[in-house]
């Protein structure tokens, strides 16, 4: 299953591409209107459910990797917030329990995106908001240092990392906006968020090592000689990425869409 490449490593992902993926958070609260019942999809370490909290919602949230979950818990502290440990495509919620749902980077990491969503629509009232970010595909700024990395020691991430033909879809403002419509919601509109990600190298690499996303994958693939030599080309080029604070900046870019599920004359 896609999710048990998640296991046991909350700690690093926190650290490196948990801090990443929480670049979009203030522009997904944006999209939220008043606060409400939310719903937080794949919630990882919590970084999109603790922030909505802070601001008034009401927030579920659930990942299928329980470490995530523990983790996500201990983090939230007192904010209130009632974590489960649930894959989709199937969510132990009622029909129509929330006002709206969430889902940051994550319907780019399941099998069966559309399955998934069609769960996500089910447990969303008439009218109730889903605002969902993936990376873009083309290529970015850390996509080009892994490539250099790969290329200089020829470690490359397994074949079949991507989803299925028939179960994927273009990771692009109208490939995410037009499987949202496909899916059954309306009012879709998608935009790209842009951001300056700051990293320290080191946490950064720690997601390596974790075998987290494209890079980490090549690296788990890797043999010992492999694994140091591409630490060994990671640390030849980070300076040149280097900015005054010491930390790696990466300007990035990311997809987000937002929809709602349409109020049928049956739900009057
Ligand atoms: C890239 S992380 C994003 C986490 C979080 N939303 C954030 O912004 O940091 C993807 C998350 O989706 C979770 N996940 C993967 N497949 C899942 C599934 N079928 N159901 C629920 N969560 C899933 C993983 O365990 C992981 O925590």
């Amino acid at each position: 299953m896609a999710f048990a490449e998640w296991a046991g490593i909350a700690a690093p992902y926190d650290r490196s591409f948990g801090a990443l993926c929480a670049c979009t958070v203030p522009e997904v609260l944006v999209e939220l209107a008043a606060a409400g019942r939310l719903l937080d999809v794949g919630t990882g370490t919590g970084s999109v459910a603790i922030s909505a909290a802070r601001v008034g919602w009401a927030v579920d949230a659930f990942d299928a990797e329980r470490s995530m979950v523990d983790f996500a818990m201990q983090r939230a502290d007192a904010a209130g917030i009632r974590f489960v440990t649930a894959a989709l495509p199937h969510l132990p919620y009622p029909d129509q329990a929330f006002d709206a749902v969430t889902a940051n980077f994550v319907l780019n990491h399941i099998d069966h995106p559309r399955a998934g969503l069609a769960e996500l629509r089910r447990v969303l009232r008439p009218g109730g908001r889903l605002v969902a970010t993936v990376w873009p595909w083309e290529a970015t700024p850390t996509g080009r240092l892994w490539r250099e990395l790969q290329d200089e020691t020829g470690a490359y991430p397994p074949p079949g990392t991507r989803l299925p033909e028939g179960s994927d879809f273009d990771r692009s403002e109208e490939g995410l906006a037009g499987l949202l419509a496909e899916c059954g919601f309306a009012e879709v509109r998608a935009r790209r968020v842009h951001f300056t990600w700051r990293v320290d190298a080191d946490e950064l690499w720690s997601g390596v090592e974790a075998g987290i996303a494209v890079m980490g994958y090549a690296y788990a693939a890797a043999d010992a000689s492999t694994r140091a030599a591409l630490r060994a080309a990671y640390d030849a080029r980070t300076p040149a990425l280097t900015g005054d604070d010491g930390l790696l900046h990466f300007g990035l870019s990311a997809v987000l869409a937002s929809a709602v599920r349409p109020v049928q004359k049956s739900d009057s």
